[in-house]
């Protein structure tokens, strides 16, 4: 008897327009569809980005979102995002794009300019447990925004990927991530995340809803939180957008 193929571990909607995935898989979560249910759309006509920005999203590149039920406390949802960040980094990277990283939270650059953001909403069940999470990833892959020079897109860095081979290359690493983060907590996700991610002692600058403030990347915490050297210690961040510096000139 020929074995059945091994199953995907997600269901996968396919949608040609949609205002954003985030939103319509929020909808199908509140509507009760099940964990691991994944909605990919051709085109987004209202993208969202991180802080109620916009995100662009013409064909072309790739938008998906991840409907997941993990049963943890709602804090606990922000780790999906670099179960993502750090499955999409490993998913470009295997296309032969060079010089990919993360930038935290989870941005994935590409030679230090963007090209994939992440998104994560949740909401909590009203008694503690988290109800479910939406995992957003938009991937440059075609195009990015002319009027942003820090983006960049797969094409432009010569990476040429079919949308759908990217889509599957990386829904498979996120649900083994996904599968290591339920079974073995964070440690496995830091791991994998620290590996692309940028190099410890790099000068960063990041913006705090009180002011910005400079720092060594010292990694991540076993949670997710930023840790950033500074001269007045070692601070936590939860929250921020973050800027690397140009590293000090060293030598004469
Ligand atoms: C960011 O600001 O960096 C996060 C961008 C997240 C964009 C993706 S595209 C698929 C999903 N649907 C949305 O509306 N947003 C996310």
């Amino acid at each position: 008897m020929t074995p059945a193929p091994a199953a995907p571990g997600y269901s996968l909607v396919s949608l040609g327009a949609v205002d954003s995935t985030n939103r319509e898989a929020r909808a199908r979560a509140e509507a009760g569809a099940p964990h691991a249910t994944v909605v990919w759309a051709r085109e987004q006509t209202a993208g969202r980005g991180r802080h109620g920005r916009s995100w662009a999203s013409p064909p072309g590149n790739l938008y998906l979102s991840i409907l997941l039920r993990p049963d943890c406390p709602p804090a606990a949802a922000a780790q999906t995002g670099f179960v993502a960040g750090a499955a999409m980094a490993q998913a470009i990277a295997a296309q032969g794009a060079a010089a990919v990283s993360l930038k935290w939270p989870n941005d994935i650059l590409c030679e230090g300019r963007k090209l994939s953001g992440i998104l994560v909403e949740s909401a909590s069940d009203g008694a503690g447990r988290l109800a479910w999470a939406v995992v957003g990833v938009g991937v440059n892959v075609a195009h990015h925004p002319a009027d942003l020079p820090d983006a960049a897109d797969l094409a432009g860095e010569g990476v040429d990927v079919d949308v759908e081979a990217l889509r599957d290359a990386f829904l498979a690493r996120f649900f083994a991530l996904y599968r290591a983060w339920r079974e073995q907590g964070f440690e496995p996700v830091r791991a994998a995340w620290l590996q692309r991610a940028h190099t410890m002692g790099q000068r960063l600058s990041v913006r705090l809803p009180d002011g910005p403030v400079a720092g060594d990347f010292a990694g991540i915490d076993a949670t997710g939180n930023l840790l950033l050297a500074t001269g007045e210690g070692t601070r936590r961040i939860t929250v921020g957008d973050v800027f690397p510096l140009a590293e000090p000139a060293t030598g004469e």
